[in-house]
Parts: structure tokens; C-alpha cells; sequence
């Protein structure tokens, strides 16, 4: 079976349907992989199976994921990435783009993370070695520099803007470990949407943050975001006391009314990653 991926940049959503069968958004909108709550990068249509996705993208993965820096300007206490680093590395723009030149098949998504990307001293000359590619590029940030991150889309290259936001304004503040955080995120949400982009905002669900996360939901139906995920924490994460579950998740948000799309995600689909020393690898499905 030949498995055929359309990614939909403003949705952040795969279609992937059999050889022949194109998909497209409004239908895709409509079907049940994407209405559900939780959040599946790559939505399995036509009978195919999550394994089947899995297998595939093992072989033949999608998108590339890169952490251009090691630093941070927070302190999330259950950082996956281990940030903020004693000793900041960045990835040079010049070896994103020979990995990405070389890359054995084509690629469709791209974010750039980190640590904290606009912590990058040339965060825009990392978004231009991804610009000749046709890929679409997810700039996934805490939103605490809303000039660097207008600097980039200056640069005139479209992208998805992720923004983290992790409860209302006290419990993120907290939550990130530098009072004015919330403030800035917000202004850094309406640079963006000035320029019509897509925006999306991503929390964590932990113990501290889970009873706060309707009321920040609310305060979200204020501004142009299309899509609020909340994201369990990866096993892999640092210190991950007070974690919760998918249905504690499920629970505390069924109730929330708002016009924006609210999704959960609980698995990882394999990627490849590409870290701050240039080392590349693919990896795996991780659900948690
Ligand atoms: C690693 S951060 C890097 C980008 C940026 N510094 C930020 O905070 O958005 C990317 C996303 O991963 C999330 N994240 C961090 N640690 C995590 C963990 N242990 N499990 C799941 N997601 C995590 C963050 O909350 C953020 O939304």
C-alpha cells in the first residue's frame, strides 16, 4: 500500500490517505480524525491504520524537527529539552541548510524549536535556509520576544506561529519562572495576527496548571488563534512529578465553550531531529 501525506499548514495536520486519493481541506476539516480531541499529526483516512502511519514514517519521515539552540530565556521546571544549558549551543544556518539539501526524501513541515528559539542570534537566517524548500514551517516559541519574533516575519516567509501559554496570567508566570512572560506571549499572539498567520497555543497539563486551563481557553476566544493544545508531558521530560492523564485532560475542558479548535496530544508520530550540534535522527512513536 502506497501511503500519500497531505500536511495542511494552518490546521498543523497530515491527511494521509491511499496512493490517488487527495484530500482536501474542507472536507478534511470535517472528518472525524481532526473534529476529535485528540491531536494526531497524521490523520489516518481510508482504512489505513496508525500503525501503518507509524511503519511509514520510520522509513520515510515527514518532517524535521529542529532544536537550534540549547538555551532558554524560561525555567519550565519539566523542560524536554532539558533548557535553559550552562553552555549555549546554537545550530548554524549553514549546516540546517546541508542537512536539509541532503535529506534522502522530501520533506513537509519544519519547526524550529529549541531551548528557546528567538534565543538564536540569527533566528531569521535559520527561517531563510528553510525557504527554498516548499515545506510549511512551524515556529514554535514561549512568545517572550515579540521583537525577534517580528523580525522574522518581516522576512516575509509564512509560517505557523506556536505559542506557549500555560495557564492565565499568575499560573504561567509561575509556571515559566519570569514574571511578565503572559504579557509578552500575548503581544507576541498580535504581531502575528496583524500579519494574518496562523496561530496556535500550546500548554502543558500538569497538576498545577490542569484546573486553570478552561479559564485560560476563555481568555484566548479574545484573540485570532485557531487551535489551543494542551499537551500531556512526555515521559522523557525532567523532574515529572504532577503529571496528569488524557482523560483528566478530557474531563476538565468538555465543558468549554469557545470558538477556537482545543485539541489534547498524548503520542508522539516519528520525525526526524535535528539537535544543536548538527546531530540528526529519526524519532520514534511515543504515546504517554
Ligand atoms: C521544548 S519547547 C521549545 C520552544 C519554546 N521554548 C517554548 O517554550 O514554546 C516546545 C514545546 O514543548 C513543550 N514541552 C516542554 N517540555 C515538555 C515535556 N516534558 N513534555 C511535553 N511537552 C513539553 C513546551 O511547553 C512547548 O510548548
Amino acid at each position: 500500500m502506497t501511503l500519500q501525506f497531505t500536511y495542511f499548514p494552518s490546521l498543523d495536520r497530515f491527511a494521509v490517505s491511499k496512493n490517488g486519493h487527495s484530500v482536501e481541506n474542507r472536507w478534511f476539516m470535517q472528518c472525524d480524525g481532526y473534529t476529535s480531541l485528540e491531536y494526531l499529526r497524521y490523520v489516518p483516512l481510508d482504512g489505513i491504520t496508525l500503525c501503518d502511519i507509524n511503519e511509514h514514517l520510520l522509513k520515510c519521515p515527514q518532517e524535521l524537527c529542529c532544536e537550534i539552540t540549547n538555551t532558554c530565556n524560561a525555567h519550565c521546571h519539566v523542560c524536554i529539552a532539558d533548557a535553559p544549558n550552562r553552555s549555549p549551543i546554537h545550530l548554524s544556518s549553514g549546516i540546517l541548510a546541508n542537512v536539509i539539501e541532503h535529506l534522502v526524501n522530501p520533506i513537509l513541515r519544519i519547526t524550529i524549536t529549541g531551548g528557546e528559539p528567538t534565543a538564536h542570534p540569527d533566528l531569521t537566517g535559520i527561517v531563510a535556509s528553510c525557504a527554498g524548500t516548499e515545506v510549511g514551517i512551524v515556529l514554535s516559541t514561549n512568545g517572550c520576544e515579540p521583537r525577534a519574533v517580528k523580525r522574522v516575519l518581516d522576512s516575509d516567509r509564512k509560517v505557523l506561529l506556536s505559542v506557549s501559554l500555560h495557564g492565565p496570567k499568575d499560573v504561567h508566570d509561575i509556571f515559566v519562572g519570569c514574571l511578565g512572560s503572559y504579557d509578552r506571549a500575548i503581544e507576541t499572539i498580535r504581531v502575528a495576527s496583524e500579519r494574518s498567520l496562523a496561530i496556535h497555543v500550546l500548554s502543558m497539563a500538569t497538576r498545577e496548571t490542569l484546573p486553570t486551563l478552561p479559564e485560560l481557553s476563555q481568555a484566548l476566544s479574545e484573540l485570532p488563534i485557531s487551535e489551543h493544545r494542551i499537551n500531556l508531558v512526555k515521559p522523557s521530560g525532567r523532574n515529572l512529578a504532577g503529571m496528569v492523564t488524557y482523560e483528566e485532560v478530557l474531563e476538565s475542558i468538555l465543558n468549554v465553550c469557545v470558538s477556537h479548535k482545543i485539541s489534547i496530544k498524548r503520542r508522539d508520530q516519528p520525525f526526524l531531529f535535528l539537535n544543536c550540534l548538527g546531530h540528526l535522527e529519526v524519532r520514534h512513536e511515543r504515546a504517554y
